[in-house]
């Protein structure tokens, strides 16, 4: 498909950014192809540099590990994309990225910061199958979530330019709105 709605980011990237299966990657793809831009996602880019599965690198070598890892590549994404100007990218976040205030400081300056607000039945059921998101190898993942939910919500917001409330919004519907937000914010 060609891409069909450029966006003039002036170099800088749009960031996606919620709790595990809010869409991040789903609409970071589609997103990409109707906008061209290329879609960067941290936990695969994480998961080239060290050769190993996420939830490996959490069994190895421990939650603070990773989080060290995702900051190290926020930094480096950040002074890549303003050395080489070639920031235009969409970048899909690990649902943890929030959790460090500086991560929340770089992707905020660093570009237009959406976060997908999804209700917890609904983050359920999209999360039921996976294998690889060592948070949730339990059985009370309703409860896992609830309180992920709770404790990230004000993290989210703070890191966030917009908020969409995105659990009955099909992937059709949610691409034209980041869209029109975001030409008005690099307007
Ligand atoms: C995490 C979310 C995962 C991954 C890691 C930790 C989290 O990414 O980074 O398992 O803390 O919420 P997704 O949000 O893409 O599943």
């Amino acid at each position: 498909m060609e891409p069909c709605m450029p966006i003039d980011t002036k170099g800088r990237p749009i960031i996606l950014i919620g709790l595990m299966g809010s869409g991040k990657t789903t609409i970071g793809k589609e997103l990409s192809k109707m906008t061209g831009m290329p879609l960067i996602d941290m936990d695969s880019i994480i998961e080239e540099q060290i050769g190993k599965k996420i939830s490996d690198i959490f069994r190895d070598e421990g939650e603070g590990h990773f989080r060290a890892l995702e900051t190290a590549l926020l930094r480096y994404i950040e002074d890549d994309t303003i050395v080489s100007g070639k920031g235009a990218v969409i970048i899909s976040t690990g649902g943890g990225v929030v959790l460090k205030a500086i991560n929340r400081e770089i992707l905020h300056r660093m570009g237009f910061v959406v976060w997908f607000n999804v209700d917890v039945p609904t983050l359920l059921e999209r999360t039921s199958r996976s294998q690889n998101r060592p948070l949730l190898q339990s059985p009370d993942r309703f409860d896992i979530l609830t309180r992920l939910h709770r404790e990230r919500t004000p993290l989210y917001a703070e890191a966030a330019h917009l908020r969409l409330d995105s659990s009955n919004i099909s992937i059709q519907d949610t691409v034209p709105l980041i869209h029109e937000a975001a030409l008005k914010f690099f307007a």
